[in-house]
């Protein structure tokens, strides 16, 4: 199989973030996944950002109750790497559905420390057109391509 070596944007959202117990959980699950953390940061979004930052579900009826929670209290956020990272990321975060995340996946970040839909623990990114985006939202002028190439070149 073709490697294909990505960098992805993961967020500790704040609910785990004031949970020392969660919070160590998710972070031994990054470096036990053997994901590389190219740059971290704690953030306090004001609404407007996270507004900004989740426009695509500004239809949705969770919208208010998402932005609401994400400048509720500092983030954790990171960009990871890795062989297929935003995949892989995702399967290690599980389901949206805390229910489902729960009963079908319980090992996942989500099945462990998920409280309800929204504050499901962890954000990922879902495309490598997100990812981009959104790695510049939180680290503006991030070489994703020059990154992602010296990463790949250090680990192959
Ligand atoms: P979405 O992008 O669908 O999920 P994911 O985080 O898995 O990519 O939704 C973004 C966030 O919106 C989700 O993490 C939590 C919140 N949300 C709810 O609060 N209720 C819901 O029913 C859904 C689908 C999402
Ligand atoms: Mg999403």
């Amino acid at each position: 199989m073709t490697k294909c070596f990505q960098l992805t944007l993961a967020i500790i959202k704040p609910h785990a973030v004031k949970m020392p117990s969660a919070l160590h959980s998710i972070r031994r699950k990054i470096i036990s996944n053997n994901f590389y953390v190219l740059n971290t940061k704690e953030v306090m979004l004001a609404k407007a950002d996270a507004e900004r930052f989740y426009g695509e579900h500004k239809q949705k009826f969770f919208y208010n109750r998402l932005v609401t929670l994400m400048s509720s209290g500092p983030l954790h956020v990171h960009i990871l790497a890795k062989d297929n990272a935003i995949q892989s990321w995702r399967e290690l975060m599980g389901p949206t559905k805390v229910y489902m995340a729960q009963f079908t996946q319980p090992a996942t970040i989500r099945g462990e420390h998920g409280l309800s839909d929204t504050r499901n623990a962890v954000h990922g990114s879902d495309s490598e057109t997100s990812a981009a985006r959104e790695i510049d939202f939180f680290f503006p002028g991030f070489n994703v391509d020059g990154w992602r190439e010296r990463v790949a070149k250090v680990v192959s």
